[in-house]
């Protein structure tokens, strides 16, 4: 064969080989988002219900265009395909955690500490593959946090519609009257914001939809915070790990999202004293103008800017306050 007809031949068969691709193949592009199996994977749904990936795909061959992912990928191995493709129709265990733990990803998420959100007061356990699951369902991995994809779409009493903020999915779960089935939650005393949080951050909360003044004895924010606007719950609860009780937060870099990258990342550490002191929370986004009171005074971790440090600050701020200090 000359030289002329084997290349004529490679072309064809590229060619070929590209258009069977294409016939095939369901597109699970990152812009796409359809990272989880169908019944038709296969092209006609003859791969699904299998659980053997490696029959059919050669891992140093996939993720070519995901190079974020390729590496840890291909070190974890095939034990690690069904935690982002689902199940395929078997029924597989999908993991999170060979891959998310404090040595192959220890900042994604940040689990440093060892209260979370496991979804009970009751224990301070570890949170499991299925834990993360329950909040994210089809995560893309792309490195960029997304709730539309990157949170699980519970039905709502609305339409399904995807979340278009953090806060969303937190009050889809945290309202009195269309909780999660499998998630219900009791209140343990009166206006307990476990279930009265959807009525607090859109009726009476400051930090929700309630809008604030900015005008006030000791107002002043750090960048990028500004009055009116609403703030994420996830800037002050930590979900992965925290060691504060109600999980807020206990360093910036775990919350406080739009905090100045250099202040953010430095981080401030946060904790919340057993006293109800939380002026080191308050004071990683707040920075009082006109200095008064305890305004200059440093509240342990080297930030200053808030009143009353060292009090108890619940008497006066606390989530669903409707008076003119609230939360
Ligand atoms: C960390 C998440 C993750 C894991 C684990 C993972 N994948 Fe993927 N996979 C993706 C993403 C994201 C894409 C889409 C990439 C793109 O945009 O091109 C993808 C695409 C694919 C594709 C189609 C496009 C291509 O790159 O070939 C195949 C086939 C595939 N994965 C198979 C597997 C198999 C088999 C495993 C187990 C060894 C696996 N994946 C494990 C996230 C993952
Ligand atoms: C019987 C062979 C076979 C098995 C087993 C198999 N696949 Fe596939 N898979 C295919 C074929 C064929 C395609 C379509 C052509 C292509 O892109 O390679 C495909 C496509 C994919 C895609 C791209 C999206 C899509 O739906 O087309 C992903 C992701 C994928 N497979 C993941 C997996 C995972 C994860 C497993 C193991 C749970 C698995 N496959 C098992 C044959 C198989
Ligand atoms: C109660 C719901 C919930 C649970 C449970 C949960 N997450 Fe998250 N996760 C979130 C929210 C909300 C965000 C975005 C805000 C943030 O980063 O805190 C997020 C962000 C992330 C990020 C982006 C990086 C980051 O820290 O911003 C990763 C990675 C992640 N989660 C992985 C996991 C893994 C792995 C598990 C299980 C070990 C898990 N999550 C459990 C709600 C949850
Ligand atoms: C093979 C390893 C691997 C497995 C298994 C894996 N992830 Fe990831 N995940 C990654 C990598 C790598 C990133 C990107 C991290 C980065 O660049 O910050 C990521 C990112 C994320 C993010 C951040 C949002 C985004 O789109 O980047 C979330 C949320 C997440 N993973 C959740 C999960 C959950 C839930 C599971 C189990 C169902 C899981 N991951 C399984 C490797 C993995
Ligand atoms: C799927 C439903 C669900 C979602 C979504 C959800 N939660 Fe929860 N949350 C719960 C349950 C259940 C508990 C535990 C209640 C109990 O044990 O009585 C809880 C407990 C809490 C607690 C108290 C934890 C403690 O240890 O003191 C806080 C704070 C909290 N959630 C905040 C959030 C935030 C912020 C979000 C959104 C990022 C969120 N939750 C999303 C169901 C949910
Ligand atoms: C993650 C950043 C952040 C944290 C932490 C934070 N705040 Fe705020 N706070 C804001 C932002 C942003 C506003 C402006 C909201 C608006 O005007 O709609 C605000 C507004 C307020 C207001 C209303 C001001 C006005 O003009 O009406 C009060 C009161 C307040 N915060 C108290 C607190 C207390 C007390 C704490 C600590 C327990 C705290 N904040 C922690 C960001 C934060
Ligand atoms: C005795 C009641 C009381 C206590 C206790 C209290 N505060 Fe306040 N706080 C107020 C009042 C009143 C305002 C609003 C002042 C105004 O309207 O000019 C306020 C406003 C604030 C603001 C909002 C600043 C802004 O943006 O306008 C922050 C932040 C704040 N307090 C932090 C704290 C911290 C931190 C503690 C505990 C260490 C605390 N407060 C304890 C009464 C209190
Ligand atoms: C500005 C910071 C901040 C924001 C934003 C915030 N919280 Fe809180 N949260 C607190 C503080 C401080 C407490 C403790 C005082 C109290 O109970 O009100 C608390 C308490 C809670 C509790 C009670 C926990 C327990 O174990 O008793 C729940 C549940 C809760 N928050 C959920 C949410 C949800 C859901 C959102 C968003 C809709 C949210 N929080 C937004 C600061 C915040």
């Amino acid at each position: 064969m000359s030289k002329k007809l084997l290349c004529i031949f490679i072309v064809l068969f590229a060619g070929l080989n590209i258009i069977s691709q294409v016939v095939m193949a369901r597109d699970v592009s990152l812009a796409n988002n359809q990272i989880l199996l169908t019944p038709t994977h296969g092209g006609d749904g003859s791969a699904w219900g299998q659980s053997k990936c490696s029959n059919c795909h050669v891992l140093r061959n996939i993720h070519a265009t995901a190079p974020d992912i390729k590496g840890i990928t291909q070190d974890v191995g095939y034990s690690s395909c069904t935690g982002c493709h689902g199940q395929n129709g078997t029924s597989a265990q999908r993991q999170c955690t060979v891959c998310h733990n404090s040595d192959r990803l220890p900042k994604s998420p940040l689990q440093h500490a060892e209260k979370n959100h496991n979804f009970t007061l009751a224990e301070d356990t570890k949170l499991n593959d299925a834990n993360c699951l329950v909040c994210h369902d089809a995560s893309d991995m792309d490195g960029d946090f997304e709730p539309a994809v990157d949170l699980k779409h519970f039905k709502s009493s609305e339409a399904e519609m995807p979340y278009r903020s953090g806060t969303e999915f937190c009050l889809s779960c945290h309202n009195e009257s269309h909780q999660q089935t499998g998630f219900e939650m009791e209140p343990r005393f009166l206006r307990d914001p476990l279930v009265m949080m959807e009525k607090n951050y859109k009726f009476i909360d400051v930090h929700g939809t309630i809008k604030g003044t900015g005008e006030r004895t000791y107002s002043g924010l750090r960048s990028d915070y500004e009055y009116p606007s609403v703030v994420e719950c996830t800037d002050c609860h930590a979900m992965h790990g925290t060691h504060n009780e109600k999980l807020i937060v206990d360093r910036t870099d775990a919350g406080m999202s739009k905090l100045s990258a250099s202040l953010r990342l430095q981080p401030v550490l946060i904790d919340v004293k057993q006293n109800g002191d939380y002026s080191q929370l308050c004071v990683s986004c707040h920075q009082m103008q006109d200095i008064v009171e305890q305004g200059a005074q440093d509240t342990g971790n080297g930030l200053s800017g808030v009143h009353q440090v060292g009090t108890d600050c619940r008497e006066c701020h606390v989530h669903g306050m409707a008076v003119q200090t609230g939360l």
